[in-house]
């Protein structure tokens, strides 16, 4: 292919990956499947990576991320960005409503729409390009977020009409939804990162990241809300929002236009009630007179438009009775209390626990034993204490005091320079910080052993078959047949379960077939603080064995990619434990992988989609060639059938087989016409 016509066909994929990106994240109906347009962006990337030259910075393959950002740069905003008038309740927003009236008369409508709890950002657009993403900062002025910003799928980097003014900016949320906020606190809880309080803070947690890549993986969303400035086509801010979602923009469907306040009321009924449904949350609801010459005529105030106001909810918020305070030890020694309260009926569920997140909330609270509180549920998902009520204190009781030493272990508590959390440090002996490094172990994303599971974990710590995760290696059937337990299945009855022939089949099965997990999945299991899934990729393929990492230096693991200074200090220090190299010696001698072996890299989708048959022998080892089918994007299938595309025959290939591609009219080819099919 030459330039021009690489040109033409980056252009092509371009348009038609965009078009996908729309249905798919804008209108939320794709019409191609993942595979067919993961194939799409494959043939661009590789495409650019011919011809660098032809990239463009708003090429859909530029959403990958990828740009690290070390400072970020500031920027004013060509119009201020402005906050909200806000109220709570029916009668100020009637005040509002008679002040409209008063300047522009009742002929006029309100456009409703939904108030997003997330990050508000500027986009500017230049000639139908993303250019710039600026964060709101103090309203002024904000950070240039642009690398970032171009990893959110809803937001288009080119726009895909002709209609729109050649410069604007477009304002809107960037949101983080309620299912992405869950995944990403689970996967902070595995590396024991510590866990962000609401999907708010960790969408702008989140948009302050160094590294584009990282934002990528967070699935972030964006809705649109305000054009500003005077260059619109129209004259309803509601019409030119339908507008910019032609032009490539997310802009919610829950946005509708209002001639009486009855309509406004009942549309805030209506979205107070829907708003668990939603996937992301929202705080209230914003209320906009619509005709873009009312508001110039009802100007702004210092802070905010004369033209606009948010009803907010109220977080719910009941009072009940703390009942006592445990304290919980996570699995790597992070020590949180937790409030058991006599259970209260709040926002549609029955509350019994709420969390008190670490020391400090304790103190600020001014928490004592039997006290009456103050539970809320609001952006978090979690019901947290908001507060005493104070004329309920029973004389003569004592403050909750945070404790000095672990309640399970007895290790004194500790806490690090910056942070709120006070950790257990005894984190090879102290029982719940095991059992939960047992549990991550044998969890499906690590070690995937699933005929084991919590309740058996347990078993095995509690019969002191099993204190580390190399005790599993040396379970025996005898050990483990006929171990009891006795569950309470109500408040009265209880069960006993013992482990049958069938349950320790199952479990030896399940080690036995762990031995053959790759050496990222054993690093993750390891649970070393800090090292998640992609942080033990990282590290496998750059030192490509224990042995290599193990004596890394700090200079050594911060070289890596994506290793910063907490990784690698969490590094150096698990190996400079003797009891870690002991567990990790005698995970060696269980037969655990612990060398990269799978060299698999993808580096051409020349194969892809076909099967193909590798027989006899080769200038190459056998393996070497199924590795270069599976780099290029090819399967390697073991017996030839109607579905094989190709028999790779080498030397002294089976007579046998030969036929059978010969009847099966498979196209045959050698080692040579292979390696120019890869070429
Ligand atoms: S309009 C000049 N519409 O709320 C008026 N803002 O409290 C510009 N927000 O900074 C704002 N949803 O981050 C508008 N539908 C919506 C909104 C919305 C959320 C945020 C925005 C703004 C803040 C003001």
């Amino acid at each position: 292919m030459n330039i021009e016509e690489a040109r033409t066909r980056i252009e092509e994929l371009s348009k038609l990956i965009d078009g996908h990106n729309y249905q798919y994240y804008v209108l939320s109906s794709p019409t191609i499947s993942d595979f067919d347009f993961d194939m799409l962006l494959k043939e661009l990337i590789s495409l650019e990576n011919q011809f660098p030259d032809l990239i463009s910075p708003s090429s859909p393959s530029q959403r990958v991320g990828g740009d690290v950002t070390k400072e970020f740069l500031q920027s004013f905003h060509k119009y201020p960005m402005l906050s909200l008038g806000n109220t709570y309740n029916k009668e100020e927003l009637e005040d509002f409503d008679k002040r409209v009236r008063k300047t522009i008369g009742d002929e006029f409508e309100y456009s409703c729409e939904l108030k997003y709890d997330g990050v508000a950002i500027g986009l500017t657009y230049i000639n139908g390009i993303l250019e710039k993403a600026v964060t709101r900062g103090d309203g002024e002025k904000g950070d240039i977020v642009t690398a970032n910003v171009k990893t959110i799928k809803s937001i288009p980097l080119k726009l895909i009409t002709n209609d729109f003014p050649p410069e604007f900016e477009i304002r809107g949320e960037i949101v983080l939804p309620r299912a992405s906020f869950e995944r990403l606190n689970a996967e902070r809880a595995d590396i024991g990162e510590s866990l962000f309080a609401n999907p708010r803070n960790a969408a702008s947690g989140s948009l302050k990241l160094q590294d584009s890549a990282e934002v990528a993986k967070r699935k972030l969303d964006c809705y649109c809300y305000y054009i500003p400035g005077d260059n619109l086509l129209l004259n309803s801010h509601y019409e030119n929002l339908r507008l910019a979602k032609k032009w490539g923009f997310k802009v919610s469907e829950f946005m509708v236009k209002c001639q009486t306040m009855e309509q406004v009321l009942s549309y805030i009924a209506n979205i107070y009630n829907e708003r668990s449904e939603l996937p992301f949350d929202i705080d209230g609801v914003v209320i906009k007179v619509d005709n873009l010459q009312f508001q110039q005529q009802l100007g702004f105030t210092a802070k905010q438009p004369r033209w606009a106001i948010a009803y907010k909810f109220k977080a719910e918020s009941v009072t009940t009775k703390l009942i006592s305070v445990d304290f919980q030890v996570g699995r790597t020694g992070a020590y949180t209390p937790v409030a058991n309260l006599a259970p209260v009926q709040l926002a549609g569920t029955v509350v019994k626990r709420a969390t008190l997140h670490n020391a400090d909330q304790i103190e600020k609270l001014g928490l004592f034993e039997g006290d009456t509180v103050y539970v809320e549920k609001g952006g978090e998902i979690i019901p947290k204490i908001t507060g005493v009520e104070m004329s309920e204190r029973i004389t003569g009781a004592n403050p909750v005091v945070f404790p000095e030493v672990c309640h399970e272990c007895g290790a004194r508590l500790e806490k690090n320079e910056g942070e709120v959390a006070w950790y257990c440090p005894n984190e090879d002996n102290c029982p719940p910080q095991i059992k939960g490094k047992l549990e991550h172990f044998i969890s499906r994303r690590a070690m995937n052993i699933d005929s084991l599971g919590e309740g058996k974990i347990e078993m095995l710590f509690d019969n002191k078959l099993v204190v580390n995760i190399a005790d599993l290696y040396s379970l025996t059937y005898e050990k483990l047949i006929g171990l009891e337990k006795v569950i309470d299945v109500t408040d009265e009855k209880q069960k006993k379960i013992s482990f049958r022939e069938k349950t320790v089949e199952n479990i030896l099965n399940g080690i036995e077939q762990s031995k053959k997990v790759s050496f990222d999945k054993v690093l993750f299991a390891m649970g070393i603080r800090f090292v998640g899934e992609t942080v033990a990729k990282k590290l496998v393929s750059h030192f490509r064995n224990i042995d290599a990492l193990r004596v890394a230096t700090l200079e050594e693991l911060t070289s890596v990619e994506e290793i910063g200074e907490k990784i690698a200090q969490s590094l150096l220090q698990y190996f400079n434990d003797p009891m870690h190299i002991q567990l990790i010696e005698r995970l060696q001698a269980a037969g655990l992988k612990f060398v990269m072996t799978d060299d698999f890299q993808q580096i051409s989708i020349a194969l892809e989609g076909k099967s193909l048959v590798v027989s006899g022998t080769f200038s190459q080892s056998r393996d070497y060639i199924k590795l270069l089918i599976q780099q290029h994007g090819g399967k390697n299938v073991s017996s030839i059938s109607s579905k094989t595309d190709f028999v790779l025959a080498g030397d002294n290939m089976g007579p046998e087989k030969l036929k059978k591609a010969e009847k099966l009219n498979i196209t045959i080819i050698s080692e040579e016409d292979f390696m120019k099919m890869i070429e």
